[in-house]
């Protein structure tokens, strides 16, 4: 794991979430989906305030699995970008250089992650190789 980022406090992670989630609530494709799946908005936002709290401060609190929570979204490819442009603006505004670079980071890494995972073989209903090489 990195190394703590000592100039990130808890007030200011919890406005990083409260800042982002104010924006994403409010963008035309973002905002459905998230009114649909979250029913406890304050649970929701500690449950992620832990989460950045644990990418800086180290701490233990979140003990989730950020990829299994997205599985069930009805998500496509570019719902990351918004994501990740809301995320960098709201990151730039509440958080010490350093701190925002580790969390853009972070993000930028995961949003590939879970990309790989759920578009892998968008539509794929056949073979993986839809000409297979003869022998
Ligand atoms: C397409 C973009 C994304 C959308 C629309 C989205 C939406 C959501 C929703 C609706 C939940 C709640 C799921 C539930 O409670 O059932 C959630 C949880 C979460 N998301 Fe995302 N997400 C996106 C991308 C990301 C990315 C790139 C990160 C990277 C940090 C991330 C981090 C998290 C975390 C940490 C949770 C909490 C998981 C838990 O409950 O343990 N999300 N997201």
């Amino acid at each position: 794991m990195n190394a703590p980022v000592p100039d990130a406090t808890e007030p200011q992670i919890a406005e990083l979430v409260r800042r982002f989630y104010h924006s994403a609530r409010a963008d035309g494709e973002l905002g459905p989906l998230f009114e649909a799946a979250i029913g406890d908005w304050d649970g929701h936002l500690r449950t992620v305030a832990d989460f950045w709290s644990h990418v800086l401060l180290g701490t233990r609190r979140y003990q989730g699995s950020p990829y299994q929570a997205h599985t069930h979204l009805p998500l496509q490819p570019a719902h990351f970008e918004r994501w990740l442009a809301l995320f960098r603006q709201a990151a730039g505004e509440t958080l010490p250089p350093a701190a925002a670079e580790r969390v853009i980071a972070r993000a930028e890494h995961m949003a590939e992650s879970f990309k790989a995972g759920l578009f892998a073989f968008p539509g794929r209903k056949g073979p993986l190789l839809a000409h297979p090489v003869k022998p």
